[in-house]
């Protein structure tokens, strides 16, 4: 095993940038996640690291060894695309022992090996069977195998899960997640999937346009997000941002733009006038009595919980309840905000205001 050290990396395509000089520090044995919408830049970074791709500008180790320069089978690494890329000719057994045979591995020890991998994956009945006769779960299965069988000191995935179905995909997450806890290899993995991210990793890394947006774990990125972008990036539904300044006033309260006054639990520490977004989660807000008054425009039940589009003058704003509360739309009712869990963002910096 070894830690992965991402310092400073850049990469241009003729005049276009890609990558604008990333930063990623990956502990021995860490499962980090590199999140970002399409075309931030996930694969490319993954790519460098795998040797894929060339380096326009900074340095990625590999444990102690600066791997700019090093070729892609030096660098230890085994890589799953989405695409499972298996050989269609060759058994399960022969396509997870193929990179063992090119390495001219003894018969015997290729044999234990993918074994072994087989047992880990549930794939021992199938390995005399060809892809073709394999569902979507298993081919993935088999194209994690194949990584397994080279013991590498880091495993890269790139977005494994978007070619299978939902309830395939849930599942396959808590394996590759089980499978980490057990083999403790450290894991790279590309996804669009944010909760992909939440449920799977250790650490995660926020992209946007080439840039590193926040580093964290898991729950620090939900409950403190460094900027708009993050808040509303992580968490589903997301969440709410309402736009406005501070009231003035003896108790510490917000105006939203439409006017409406939302109380503060202390003062921000921000000048009057100043333009700012209010963002709150839509679990931390309830529906209560004698709350903020508005009217009911959708009504989205999931079956654990309804979520509840409430317009707070022309803003709307969405509350995610789990009791069962009789409502329709265009009611009146009155929400409350858990005013503990506010978050504050400059409107036009986009950054958190500590508060
Ligand atoms: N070979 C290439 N030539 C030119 N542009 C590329 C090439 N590969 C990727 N890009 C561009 O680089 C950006 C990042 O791509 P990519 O790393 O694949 O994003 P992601 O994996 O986050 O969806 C995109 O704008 C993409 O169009
Ligand atoms: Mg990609």
């Amino acid at each position: 095993m070894a830690s992965v050290t991402v310092n400073n990396i850049r990469k241009s395509y003729g005049h276009f940038d890609v990558l604008h000089g990333v930063n990623v520090d990956i502990q021995d044995g860490e499962f980090v996640i590199l999140v970002g919408p399409s075309g931030c830049g996930k694969s490319t970074l993954l790519r460098m690291i795998a040797g894929l791709e060339e380096i326009s500008g900074g340095e990625i180790s590999i444990g102690t060894r600066v791997v700019n320069d090093v070729a892609p089978k030096e660098r230890d690494i085994a890589m799953v695309f989405q695409s499972y890329a298996l050989y269609p000719h060759l058994t399960v057994e022969a396509n997870m022992g193929f990179s063992l045979k090119l390495a001219k591995a003894p018969k015997q020890e290729i044999r234990e090996r993918v074994r072994q991998a087989a047992q880990i994956l549930g794939l021992e009945r199938l390995l005399d069977r060809y892809p073709r006769n394999l569902s979507g779960g298993q081919r993935q299965r088999v194209a994690m195998g194949r990584a397994i069988v080279r013991q590498p000191q880091v495993f890269l995935f790139d977005e494994p899960l978007s070619n299978l179905d939902a309830k395939l995909r849930v599942q396959m997450r808590s394996e590759i997640k089980q499978l980490h806890q057990r083999l403790k290899t450290t894991t790279i993995y590309v996804t669009h999937d944010q909760i992909e991210a939440m449920t799977m990793a250790d650490k995660i890394v926020v992209m946007r346009d080439g840039n590193v947006e926040q580093v964290g774990s898991p729950l620090e990125l939900y409950d403190r997000p460094a900027n708009l972008f993050v808040a509303g990036f992580i968490g589903s539904p997301g969440m709410n941002f309402i736009r406005g300044t501070i009231a003035e006033g003896s108790e510490p309260s917000f105006r939203s733009e439409s006017g409406v006054l939302l109380p503060l639990p202390s003062a921000p520490p921000v000048e009057a006038g100043r333009e700012l977004i209010l963002g709150i989660r839509p679990e931390q807000i309830s529906v209560a009595s004698g709350g903020i008054k508005g009217r009911v425009a959708l009504i989205e039940p999931t079956g654990s919980e309804t979520q509840v589009t409430v317009m707070l003058g022309n803003t709307p704003v969405i509350a995610s309840i789990r009791e069962r509360i009789e409502m329709h739309t265009d009611d009146e009712i009155a929400i409350r905000m858990d005013t503990s869990a506010l978050h504050i963002f400059d409107a036009k910096t986009e950054r958190r205001i500590i508060i």
